[in-house]
């Protein structure tokens, strides 16, 4: 084990306290330390009313993120401008984990890395990618949410949505949710697939992020995909 803190956490009902285990990851025994916990443990607002509309299987992540995607993509290229040693920045909607050894790296080992997923195995292979990247030392939490339920520590310094956002049903909600999370002067990256998102359905997604403080500046850079960074107010 490296000092990288490897765990998953997830909400217990009816309390909504987060409750950390650990998971068995081949041999391994995920560790839970005192720190993940605390990070893990802060509260932010619960968010209502969040389903999927629909969710890509692991298997198509795996086979794009090991296949086509290293071709086309520099995962350090497109978030090198955003995030700093020391930074705490959340991937959400993390999928296999593709942008992440490279989030690692850049924040280091001082930085505190939130991998976040509705799906179990998704955040399983997310971790697994961080923890066998040589160069990624930051720490690691895992976080299970469910559909209609995103919770963050506040104090965020970069939150990375790479085409996740229109598989959620209530952008709203999430906005309201990021609106708490993410620090003032902080960013949230936003890309999602042309293929998926039309320009209308783009603004849609985008549009209810002003009321909870984020100010929009399009972007290009990512083939086939609309890129937005907004910063929180
Ligand atoms: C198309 S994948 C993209 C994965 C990753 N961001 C990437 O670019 O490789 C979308 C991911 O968003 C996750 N997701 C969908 N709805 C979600 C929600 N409401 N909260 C958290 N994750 C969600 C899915 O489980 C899936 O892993």
């Amino acid at each position: 084990m490296t000092n990288m803190t490897r765990s998953i956490v997830r909400r217990s009902r009816p309390t909504g306290r987060l409750r950390p285990c650990t998971l068995p990851i081949g041999k391994d025994e995920w560790a839970v330390t005192r720190k993940c916990l605390i990070a893990a443990g802060r509260r932010a607002t619960p968010m209502i009313g969040v389903t999927t509309l629909h969710r890509t299987p692991p298997w198509v992540m795996n086979a794009f993120d090991r296949t086509l995607r290293p071709l086309l993509y520099n995962p350090e290229r497109i978030v090198r401008p955003f995030v700093a040693t020391g930074d705490r920045a959340a991937d959400i909607g993390c999928g296999a984990g593709f942008f992440d050894p490279a989030l690692s790296r850049l924040i280091g080992p001082s930085g505190e890395l939130l991998l976040v997923d509705s799906q179990e195995e998704m955040l399983h292979r997310a971790v697994e990618r961080v923890r066998q990247d040589p160069g990624a030392r930051a720490e690691v939490t895992g976080v299970l949410v469910s559909d209609d339920d995103l919770q963050l520590p506040t104090g965020i310094d970069f939150v990375l949505m790479s085409w996740m956002l229109h598989e959620v049903h209530e952008p709203e909600s999430y906005w309201r949710s990021l609106g708490h999370a993410v620090r003032p002067a902080g960013k949230a990256l936003v890309i999602e697939p042309l293929v998926h998102v039309s320009a209308r359905r783009w603004d849609e997604e985008l549009a209810p992020a002003e009321q909870f403080g984020f100010v929009r500046r399009d972007t290009g850079g990512v083939l086939f995909s609309r890129v937005a960074v907004m910063t929180k107010r």
